[in-house]
């Protein structure tokens, strides 16, 4: 019997465009949604953005734009990232839209009015308030020294230099990051949703431990319910009310009876899920009025829930999620799917607000086959929450050897022979045949139990290997020598006709991972769409398929080292030219300096979050000099450098005076009038890097923000009056 499922993956904050790590949870989810479509079950796939919170307004505000504005120009670049990796979500919507606002609202009023006894209770806290900003302060908005390792500018919630958590009360000489005044202590009345209620508590113990979750997940969670001592003396009180509210101004969505009182973003973003839902089921009914609206649909006992997630937000669905819709009398998700997180090339985290390493769009405009993503993110993919890495030349060895070597390669060796000189008929198979072609046909049940399970590379794993018997069996018949025997023609035709049916079996098993190469095969073989259900073959003898167009190209090196190339170095006008070395795929350095074309976080200064502390001796090993712009040129060939002949006070070893040749990305921005004869600061120890139009024998400084294209321009630094060439900068 056909199912009926409801599946999402985490709605992504609007305040920056997706990177990998995105992508990654997309494509995770859209296989298995695919899989089970192909099982015959109806699925509804839903996503949307996340849009309300402090830091989206704020980010608004400075982009001097409403905040409804600023989620609705990030909403607009969606499109060509979902389209561009074939993500098949049925509906994209927005937590600001008003079937959210509804939900969120009636589902309060549930919680407040549950028959039982209120699960929500107000109480007075102290917060810091910003006298200037006239706010109440995020945690993420107070900064102040760490009161344990005492660093300095650190988080108002916890420490990144010890990784201590406390609270923004414990900072030593708070102050606001965002106007810098001095913090006041303020009380404001809060609604907290009362977990610690005994009722939440047994709930949860039992929802989060019954077999559902992830093994590893639900033993995380085991901690959290505990009351005990920690190692460090510290007490675990088990868990604690969660504060549900947020005053004015905050972009948010008001609660009910209790005006200038928001919801915190983390209790509308998941009935966001819902209002999703919601949405798309508005819009079929209005198209078909048969179709269920949004109650009916809902109480569907049958009906199955599951939410894709990283590993990050687990306590927000395993915990606040089910205790709200539970208590709120809704139907709680089936299971919460959770994933590790995406490195790239060297095991660095896709920090949320940038990412890092490869730039989805990016990979795209180089031409890159989406699927070769899929297949490489699938093979990698297990049900467990473990981190998962791109290399770069793992990701070239696999695609090309598994996808072109191995299952391609199927239908190029046999489909040239079948139109060549059989017409494209297909043939009548013989006993050796008909044992492969049932091999692969057995192996279909455990393949779909392990798309079932989320065991992706398990599925492919086993694909592969079935292609392999069939490469086995093309190499033990060699089509190519049957066809110089003329009196092998019926087993040339049985040959490639048994190579051809085979290629249909296996692309049905990678479909849910390849959807648009599948579509391929459909059109080329002359067959209907595949499914997991419709398991008659329809390459019966006399098919006749059509000509065989190539299925897939492979990864050429080339567009891997375009793909990691240092930003500078590509379209991005980063301000000053870099130096760092080659950058071959694999090479750590330059998956570092790779950043995404957008590294935007509209709330970090400059637009960019800042890097790590350093130490002074990390400090010390860059060599900033004085130098002057002897000359400066236009470079013939690029709109986007400049040439600069520099004076840094360097003489050769005959003590002539030296210069050095640099190469600055700074051409939209300078005329080389405007540069020649001032001073500006050099990068003097950086590796000369070889260069299309030359040796760079350094790097110029130059200040820009994260968001180009909202706010251009790049500025040279230039001293002030009194430094001389080659001075160093400490
Ligand atoms: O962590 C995040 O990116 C959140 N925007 C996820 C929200 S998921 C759901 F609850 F809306
Ligand atoms: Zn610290």
């Amino acid at each position: 019997m056909s199912r009926q499922l409801f599946v999402t993956t985490a709605l992504p904050y609007a305040n920056g465009n997706f990177h990998i790590g995105h992508i990654m949870e997309y494509i995770q989810a859209d296989i298995w949604v695919r899989y089970q479509k192909m099982m015959g079950n109806a699925v509804d796939f839903v996503c949307a953005d996340d849009t309300h919170g402090a830091p989206i307004m704020i980010a608004a505000e400075k982009a001097g734009i409403t905040p409804q504005q600023f989620v609705a120009n990030i909403a607009a670049g969606r499109k060509p990232y979902l389209d561009g990796f074939h993500i098949g979500f049925d509906n994209w919507h927005s937590t600001d839209a008003p079937e959210n606002h509804e939900l969120a609202r009636q589902i309060y009023r549930d919680l407040r009015d549950n028959k039982d006894g209120s699960l929500i209770e107000t109480r007075t806290i102290e917060q810091f308030f910003d006298p200037q900003k006239n706010m109440f302060l995020p945690d993420r908005f107070i900064k102040g020294e760490c009161p344990k390792c005492h660093a300095k500018d650190q988080y108002g919630d916890n420490c990144e230099n010890c990784g201590a958590v406390y609270a923004p009360t414990d900072l030593i000489n708070p102050f606001s990051a965002l106007s810098g005044a001095k913090p006041e202590l303020k009380s404001s009345e809060h609604f907290f949703f009362k977990l610690s209620d005994p009722r939440c508590v047994a709930f949860l113990e039992q929802w989060t431990q019954d077999g559902k979750l992830q093994p590893e997940v639900a033993n995380k969670i085991k901690e959290w319910f505990s009351v005990r001592t920690n190692p460090d003396g510290s007490k675990s009180e088990g868990l604690g009310d969660w504060d549900i509210s947020r005053d004015a101004p905050y972009f948010g969505i008001e609660i009910p009876d209790a005006p200038g009182k928001y919801f915190y973003v983390w209790l509308d973003a998941p009935i966001g899920y819902l209002a999703s839902l919601k949405n798309l089921l508005g819009k079929r009914a209005a198209l078909d009025p048969q179709s269920p609206d949004y109650d009916t649909y809902m109480v569907n006992p049958e009906l199955e829930q599951y939410h894709f997630i990283g590993k990050d937000i687990v306590t927000f669905h395993t915990l606040f999620w089910p205790a709200t819709l539970h208590f709120s009398g809704r139907k709680t998700p089936n299971n919460v799917f959770v994933h590790g997180f995406l490195t790239v090339n060297n095991g660095e985290k896709m920090s949320k607000s940038r990412g890092t390493g490869l730039d989805p769009l990016k990979y795209l405009s180089l031409g890159m086959n989406p699927e070769w993503l899929r297949y490489y993110l699938a093979a990698k993919l297990s049900a467990r929450n473990e981190d998962i890495d791109f290399n770069a030349d793992d990701f070239m060895a696999r695609v090309n050897s598994d996808l072109i070597g191995k299952f391609v390669n199927i239908a190029s060796r046999a489909a040239g022979f079948l139109t060549k000189r059989f017409d494209g008929k297909l043939g009548d198979v013989s006993e050796d045949g008909a044992a492969l072609l049932h091999q692969l046909r057995i192996e279909r049940t455990s393949i779909e139990l392990l798309y079932e399970s989320r065991e992706y590379a398990k599925a492919l794993r086993e694909t592969m290997l079935l292609a392999d018997r069939v490469n086995a069996y093309v190499d033990a018949n060699k089509p190519w020598d049957l066809a110089k025997k003329p009196d092998q023609e019926a087993r040339l035709q049985d040959v490639c006709t048994v190579c051809i049916k085979a290629f249909r079996i296996l692309t049905c098993y990678l479909k849910p991972v390849l959807p648009a190469l599948a579509a391929e095969v459909e059109q080329f073989l002359a067959i209907e769409p595949l499914s997991f259900t419709n398991i008659a073959d329809p390459l019966q003898t006399g098919h006749v398929i059509g000509n065989y167009q190539h299925l897939m190209q492979r990864v050429d090196v080339k567009q891997l080292d375009a793909l990691f190339e240092p930003a500078a170095q590509g379209e991005q006008a980063q301000a000053a030219t870099e130096s760092t070395a080659t950058t071959k795929p694999g090479d750590k350095k330059a998956a570092k300096a790779a950043a995404p074309a957008t590294p935007i976080d509209p709330t970090a200064p400059g637009g960019e979050a800042l890097a790590p502390t350093i130490s002074i001796d990390d400090f010390a090993k860059i060599d900033l000099r004085i130098a002057k712009i002897v000359q400066c040129q236009a470079v013939a060939g690029s709109t986007k450098l400049l040439q600069l002949t520099l004076d840094v006070g360097e003489v050769d070893e005959a003590g002539q005076p030296k210069t050095r040749n640099v190469f600055s990305g700074i051409a939209s921005c300078y005329q080389p009038d405007d540069l020649t004869g001032k001073l500006t600061v050099l990068v003097a120890n950086l590796a000369p890097r070889k260069m299309k139009f030359g040796v760079s024998e350094g790097m110029v400084l130059a200040a820009s923000h994260a968001d180009e294209k909202a706010q251009p321009g790049i500025y040279v630094l230039e001293p002030f009056a009194g430094a001389q060439p080659g001075m160093r900068i400490h």
